[in-house]
């Protein structure tokens, strides 16, 4: 399949995203340590004990991979700046990280690629995580403050800016199922990080609008949830799967109110007067950020604690990571958001993308399987632009192989391959393809 650019409308961004943590390198530049640091420094976390501490080395070498951006033309960059790093103790501002972001924003512009940033993606500062990280309810409080101090100094450049990057992972994954920072596998916490991140969200927007800033907005992951067969108990677990990965967020953003399929679980375990907050967190946003990978198969699991689910192995083709292959979920959330929740408001395709287990070789690395997921989801992108949702960009995840959280660098992800020892890029088949497609002189 070949898709180009003159397939989408006209204004349509394409792009690539990464995230601080996973490429910067978290020990250079004076930057606070964060849950990640110390996460990954507890046997059996992460992979190798593998840590963000140098990753893709990109606060020396941004420069050179901002090139990559644009020499594929693409329009727009998406990146996250560490709170650990413009705030070391999560209080007081360091300049050598604003100015740090300074550059990089300025470099971005220089090469024409749009800014778009995302104030937290998954860099709480530890100083934060002794006191409770996100199941206390000052954390919220302290993001509203590094999310003024940050745009003081960025606001006037960046064209977008999401508050929170998946709060599903901040929340569930890692505080039910423990397999992230800070890795509390407990329902209590788990209630009160789903309403705490939030919260967050909500009041950082608050803060933003009150300096006049635009373009605000918030990135959720989507999963599909399939039922295991259409028998009444695995119909159910599939309803409230989506309704902890799917509604949650989107509903408490949109409707001020929580799924009751999920306060059955959760709702005796919520911080007091909880629904106090839903004014803040459901205050009018500009956009949506579509994060969006795969599908799973839930089935009931009779005799369990709420929720009551397992999971089941699906027959799709699957990624390095073990995910199934599924474009039409694409297609599925974002005529889904549009229908049910956001109406008109500009979607963007935050993330998309897949893991592969590439190698170099003769200075080359063949990743036809990448570039077929990346058309097809491309495909699925713009058959939800026909069918009504608005749409206006896509970002692929990521530019770089980078520091895939718990499954360290093993997991390749990017356009353009990393060599974690001599730190030399390599732009994949993958990356090419796209800049085809992208290239406008054609
Ligand atoms: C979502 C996250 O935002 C990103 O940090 C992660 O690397 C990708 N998904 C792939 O798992």
């Amino acid at each position: 399949m070949t898709l180009s650019r003159f397939d989408f409308p006209e204004g349509f961004l394409f792009g690539a995203a990464t995230a601080a943590y996973q490429i910067e390198g978290s020990g250079f530049g004076g930057a606070g340590s964060c849950h990640w640091d110390t996460f990954s420094a507890t046997p059996g976390n992460v992979k190798n004990a593998e840590s963000g501490a140098r990753a893709c080395d990109h606060y020396h070498q941004w420069p050179a991979d901002l090139d990559l951006l644009q020499k594929a033309q693409m329009d727009a960059y998406r990146f996250s700046t560490n709170w650990a790093r413009v705030m070391p103790d999560g209080r007081t501002v360091s300049p050598e990280g604003m100015d740090y972001y300074d550059r990089l924003v300025d470099g971005m512009l220089e090469r024409g690629l749009k800014p778009f940033q995302t104030l937290y993606h998954w860099d709480l500062p530890s100083a934060l995580a002794d006191i409770g990280g996100w199941m206390n309810r000052e954390i919220p409080l302290r993001f509203a403050d590094y999310a003024e101090a940050i745009t003081r100094k960025l606001g006037d450049r960046v064209e977008t800016i999401a508050t929170i990057n998946e709060p599903w992972c901040v929340a569930w994954l890692s505080h039910f199922f423990g397999a992230h920072a800070p890795g509390l596998r407990d329902i209590r916490a788990t209630a009160r990080a789903m309403h705490h991140v939030l919260l967050a969200h909500g009041l950082g927007v608050e803060r933003l609008r009150g300096m006049g800033k635009k373009n605000l907005g918030i990135v959720l992951n989507f999963d599909y949830a399939e039922p295991a067969s259409q028998s009444p108990a695995d119909l159910r677990a599939a309803d409230v799967n989506d309704g902890i990965f799917n509604r949650w967020f989107i509903e408490a953003i949109t409707q001020k109110t929580y799924p009751q399929i999920v306060l059955e679980g959760l709702g005796p375990h919520m911080p007091e007067g909880w629904e106090k907050d839903m004014a803040v967190i459901g205050q009018k946003i500009d956009f949506l950020g579509v994060n969006y990978y795969t599908r799973h198969i839930h089935a009931a699991a009779p005799g369990t604690p709420w929720p009551s689910t397992t999971g089941v192995e699906g027959s799709l083709p699957k990624t390095q990571m073990g995910w199934e292959i599924y474009p039409d979920g694409l297609h599925h959330f974002l005529t889904r958001m549009a229908k049910d929740y956001v109406g008109d408001m500009p979607l963007y395709v935050t993330e998309n993308g897949m893991a592969n287990a590439d190698s170099v070789n003769a200075g080359e690395v063949s990743d036809d399987i990448r570039t077929d997921f990346l058309f097809a989801h491309l495909a699925a992108t713009k058959r939800a632009i026909a069918d009504g949702a608005n749409v206006r960009g896509f970002f692929y995840w990521s530019l770089l192989d980078n520091y895939e959280w718990a499954e360290g660098y093993e997991k390749r992800f990017g356009l353009v391959h990393v060599d974690y020892e001599t730190q030399v890029r390599t732009p994949k088949a993958s990356y090419k393809a796209y800049a085809r497609a992208l290239a406008r002189n054609t």
